[in-house]
């Protein structure tokens, strides 16, 4: 078990989302994992980074799918996702300069954040897309 698992109420029934949220929640797993362990910076920044990389480009596809549709949320959507990712930004930062660790605080953040984002505002443009035909 991980710290977060994946539960069909995740699903936004677009099977390319899903997927990559289903990836996100392996990465804030992997991420988890590593810190249990106690692993040191050189092991935790490399997860970091991968994870940043992932949120942007899984950002950036459902900010296209939502503007090619004229989602009427998108300004509101896309604000979250960019304050998300100056936070993990800012984190990976902090972790490189050594002004903080992956603690679980910082775990307890991502999975809130995660449960959240995709239970509540991802959850808002499901029917809309679905109805455009977006699956
Ligand atoms: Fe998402
Ligand atoms: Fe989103």
């Amino acid at each position: 078990m991980g710290l977060i698992n994946w539960h069909e109420r995740y699903s936004v029934n677009i099977a390319e989302i899903d997927e990559q949220h289903k990836q996100l929640i392996k990465m804030i797993n992997e991420l988890h994992d590593a810190m249990m362990a106690k692993k040191g910076k050189d092991a935790l920044l490399p997860i970091l980074n991968q994870l940043a990389s992932y949120c942007i480009k899984h950002f950036s596809i459902e900010e296209k799918m939502m503007q090619q549709h004229d989602y009427p949320d998108f300004a509101d959507h896309q604000a979250k996702h960019q304050k998300m990712t100056a936070k993990v930004k800012a984190l990976i930062n902090d972790v490189q300069t050594g002004k903080s660790s992956v603690t679980i605080d910082v775990m307890n953040f991502l999975k809130s954040w995660l449960d959240k984002h995709i239970m509540g505002t991802d959850q808002q443009y499901a029917p809309f897309l679905n109805s455009k035909g977006v699956s």
